[in-house]
């Protein structure tokens, strides 16, 4: 749990107390939180600079069992996510002592770029959101995440900026929530039990629940998806999930890709590293997460999300390369590529959401494309947008969750990459060049009229590396950035 505390680090009991350092500016005025500080740059190991830790187990006259310095770098260099990776460090290593309460000292002195409230809630977030360990499949649950992690600041401050541990920790919820299931192995989510999942913590925050099962599809005539789902025994679904706060002036709808598991179907991926394609679901998880949030915190747009879920195997039944399915809104699809799924399942969604809601702006994210990968690797997102304002806005909010956000082209000339000679388009390009933005562009021809943005998470939704405030595995990217940009638009 996060928390705001007036208690003093000189007098508080503690399992751990966390210290930010700066290699040349005092943060505290506090005798002897300087003489802490002194003591430790005495010892020449420690200065303060960026990411060097110091610990110690013993300080005269103090109650607390541990205090940890950690350099922030140069005073003028910090930043919100520098705060951020300070107090992740903070809880990481008191996670790795298997302690169950950690505290974090904010700075004292007011920083010029920052103000409190920044601060504030940069040291929450960098604390809430490392405080994860995925251990759904472990015996040994001595790692647990901890109990109480406490912001250490004066009364007035506590007092002042409470409201914001109740945002930030319902976002941090939100986002280890997204990263459970995206972590979870595609055996125990199979579509119709995902959307159960969602459905049970949904019903508990009075979200509308409606679930499209296979024969609503079919009936529906979601050509599309249901090619894809052609191969795998689960059946496929859609979940649709509805907060709609009274006289909402805008309704915005997120579309989110729910690949169970990308095999690739008939166009099967290589072997290598194709179990983490259990992750191909994660566009789907942001979505539900953001809404489940969204029913916390209680903003005043009307939300939709629109959660196509399958899972793309090849098999007899499997469609195949050269197949032309008819999408919900009747437009001919050539399937060039089997593996090409999730454009496939997003154009009927997308279709069926501006059919059936008429939503002011519609955002799709979705782990689309490797192309993506190569071109902002594993930590930046690739937003597409012909509205310029929505993209902005996006990238704005991403700058501002440290969820970035890259602005690319949807270049009209590039459509007759996906041309096909029989149908009314191919469902990848003809050739390698460009993936991620002949994907962007087939996305858009199901979209109408409606304001429209793209974010393609192939990159930083699942990753090899821990970073200072989240593991290697699922990140739960998108779950803040929505959040964020549900106050710009
Ligand atoms: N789910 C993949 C994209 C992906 C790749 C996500 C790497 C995360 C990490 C998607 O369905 C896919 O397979 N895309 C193909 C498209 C190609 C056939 C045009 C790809 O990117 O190789
Ligand atoms: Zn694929
Ligand atoms: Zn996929």
């Amino acid at each position: 749990m996060l928390k705001l505390s007036s208690q003093k680090p000189t007098k508080i009991k503690s399992e751990l107390i966390a210290l930010p350092v700066c290699e040349n500016h005092l943060l505290f005025t506090d005798p002897t939180v300087v003489q802490i500080i002194q003591e430790a740059e005495k010892l020449k190991e420690f200065s303060g600079k960026k990411d060097k830790e110091l610990l110690f187990y013993h300080f005269e006259n103090l109650q607390t069992q541990r205090i940890l310095l950690i350099g922030l770098g140069k005073y003028e260099d910090i930043n919100p996510e520098t705060l951020r990776q300070f107090a992740g460090k903070a809880v990481k290593t008191a996670l790795k002592k298997k302690l169950s309460c950690a505290d974090i000292v904010v700075p004292e002195n007011q920083h010029k770029n920052l103000s409190t409230a920044d601060t504030i809630e940069s040291l929450l977030e960098g604390a809430g959101l490392a405080n994860h360990v995925y251990l759904a499949y472990k015996k040994d649950q001595s790692k647990k995440p901890l109990k109480t992690i406490r912001l250490l600041t004066s009364a007035s401050v506590a007092k002042k900026h409470h409201k914001i541990v109740d945002r930030v920790a319902s976002a941090c919820r939100a986002n280890h929530l997204a990263r459970e299931w995206i972590n979870m192995p595609s055996n125990d989510k199979p579509p119709l039990k995902f959307a159960d999942m969602i459905s049970e913590l949904a019903r508990k925050a009075d979200l509308k629940i409606t679930l499209l099962k296979e024969k609503e599809l079919i009936d529906k005539k979601f050509g599309a998806l249901l090619a894809v789902a052609a191969g795998s025994i689960h059946r496929p679904c859609v979940l649709i999930l509805e907060y709609s706060p009274p006289a909402a002036e805008k309704c915005i709808a997120l579309v989110g890709k729910g690949v169970t598991f990308d095999a690739g179907g008939i166009s099967l991926k290589p072997a290598a590293g194709m179990g983490d394609m259990k992750s191909d679901m994660s566009g789907a998880a942001t979505v539900a997460a953001t809404l489940l949030a969204a029913a916390e915190t209680a903003p005043k747009t009307r939300l939709i999300g629109v959660l196509p879920l399958v899972e793309n195997l090849p098999s007899g039944s499997a469609c195949r390369p050269g197949d032309i399915v008819r999408s919900y809104g009747g437009k001919t699809i050539e399937i060039a590529n089997t593996d090409a799924e999730g454009r496939l399942i997003l154009a009927d969604a997308m279709e069926y959401a501006v059919d059936t809601f008429a939503p002011d702006i519609m955002i799709d994210l979705a782990t689309l494309t490797g192309a993506c990968v190569v071109a902002l690797g594993e930590k930046i997102a690739a937003v597409f947008s012909p509205d310029d304002a929505l993209r902005d806005a996006i990238v704005e909010a991403g700058r501002h969750t440290h969820e970035r956000c890259w602005p690319m082209p949807l270049p009209e000339d590039y459509r007759k990459l996906i041309k096909s000679d029989i149908a009314d388009m191919r469902n990848v390009g003809k050739n390698r060049w460009a993936g991620a933005i002949t994907a962007a562009i087939f996305l858009k021809s199901f979209v109408g009229e409606t304001r429209w943005a793209h974010i393609d998470i192939a990159g930083p939704a699942y990753g090899k590396s821990d970073s200072d405030y989240i593991s290697s595995g699922a990140s739960g990217f998108g779950v803040r950035l929505l959040l964020n940009l549900l106050e710009r638009i």
